[in-house]
């Protein structure tokens, strides 16, 4: 049970959104009572009423990403999955692949994995002291055997957004597959996978959607062949001895979480409602107010640049960022993250490789009132600290 004398102050909407909007609850709950038979399983009323509410889900997040083909979006239970999905599904002959220091581990474990097992060459482009990512150096590094670009569109822990559509041009251009991560950006950034040229999209449920944990999906574009990596049930093609190659069934294997996708779509119904442009610009707002303040105390560290989402991540000097993290909980009743956040290779890139940093991120529901608490609870712990 959590402690709840002190009010709760949570800025770590980048590991997962909370609290999500007060229709996610209603409709999951719905799900479960009115719905909750499997969807594509059998063909009796509540079966194909489970199948109709996911259908809609897909459709409402081929609108928000652009996916004329609603088809070629499969729902995983994360990022993680999606990621796997197109790094050992989609990326299925030898060549080189380009990616980032700014990947999280759900895109980096596999591509090492891949690496090690000589399946690719690995290139890895490291930013700048400020996370800012060459987009140059991303561009000229593409050889005659490149066949993948893997990125991150915003980075977990410096936040620094990565101009996509800018390598997207190229990368089609050269007929490059470029496989984008928008665990940060779907539903604070616009993604338009027709103008950005992205060929696979992995996405979350559950963090700026909105959604519930265990909701989230990848985007092929048609064309692109894949090999499944988890065969089984589909619902259809039973005869079949190997998992159906088409989507969205391919990669689609078992039971399908219908409460989480259920909530998926409520969540980007949410967004298109309040604006995602509104989104955006209140969450930039809360995070401009913090680095304002944040600049004036000496004490503190801030990495990354002014092109970020609303990620800030800090260490005060002399504190180990573990134990910065469960002050500001235990006595401000302050919710963030410290250590690496399974991003350990941008730490590196920043140089706080050992420590790792404190990670406030912030969400729809934050308010400027919340930003000014945290900013008087880091001085306190500064003065403390220097006593
Ligand atoms: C950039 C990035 N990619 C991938 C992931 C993995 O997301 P999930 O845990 O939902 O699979 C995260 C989660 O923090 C992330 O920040």
């Amino acid at each position: 049970m959590i402690k709840i004398e002190k009010k709760i102050i949570y800025f770590d909407n980048s590991a997962t959104s909370f609290p999500k909007p007060e229709e996610v609850y209603k409709a999951s709950e719905k799900a479960m009572r009115i719905y909750g038979a499997n969807p594509g399983r059998g063909g009796h009323r509540m079966a194909v009423e489970a199948s109709k509410e996911i259908f809609k889900v897909r459709e409402k997040v081929a609108n928000l990403f652009n996916i004329k083909d609603p088809l070629r979006i499969a729902f995983t239970q994360n990022s993680t999955y999606a990621l796997n999905f197109a790094i050992k599904s989609c990326i299925n002959k030898k060549g080189h692949v380009i990616t980032t220091a700014l990947e999280h581990n759900s895109s980096l474990r596999p591509l090492f994995s891949k690496r090690d097992s000589g399946e690719i060459e690995l290139e890895l482009i490291y930013p700048e002291k400020n996370g800012e990512i060459s987009i140059e150096k991303i561009i000229e590094s593409i050889k005659e055997d490149t066949i993948a670009v893997v990125v991150n569109h915003i980075s977990n822990v410096t936040g620094t957004i990565v101009d996509i559509e800018k390598i997207g041009k190229v990368t089609r251009e050269k007929g490059v597959m470029l496989i984008v991560d928008a665990s940060q950006s779907a539903g604070y950034l616009d993604i338009d996978v027709e103008r950005d040229g992205i060929d696979i999209l992995c996405f979350t449920g559950h963090k700026s959607l909105y959604g519930l944990q265990g909701s989230g999906g990848i985007y092929i574009r048609e064309g692109i062949d894949f090999i499944p990596i988890i065969e089984g049930g589909t619902g259809s093609f039973s005869k079949l001895e190997r998992q159906p190659l088409v989507m969205p069934e391919g990669l689609e294997a078992g039971t399908l979480n219908t409460l989480a996708i259920v909530s998926l779509g409520v969540g980007i119904e949410f967004i298109q409602k309040v604006g995602i442009e509104n989104i955006r610009e209140h969450e930039d707002r809360l995070k401009q107010r913090f680095l304002i303040e944040l600049k004036k105390i000496p004490e503190i560290e801030v990495y990354g640049s002014d092109n970020r989402g609303p990620v800030v991540t800090l260490n005060i000097k002399g504190i180990d960022s573990g134990d910065l993290a469960a002050y500001l909980d235990e006595e401000y009743g302050i919710l963030v993250r410290g250590g690496l956040h399974c991003a350990p290779k941008i730490h590196e890139a920043i140089g706080n490789g050992e420590n790792g940093g404190v990670r406030f991120s912030f969400g729809f529901f934050n308010t400027d009132e919340e930003v000014d608490y945290a900013i008087k609870a880091l001085k306190e712990i500064v003065t403390e600290n220097s006593n």
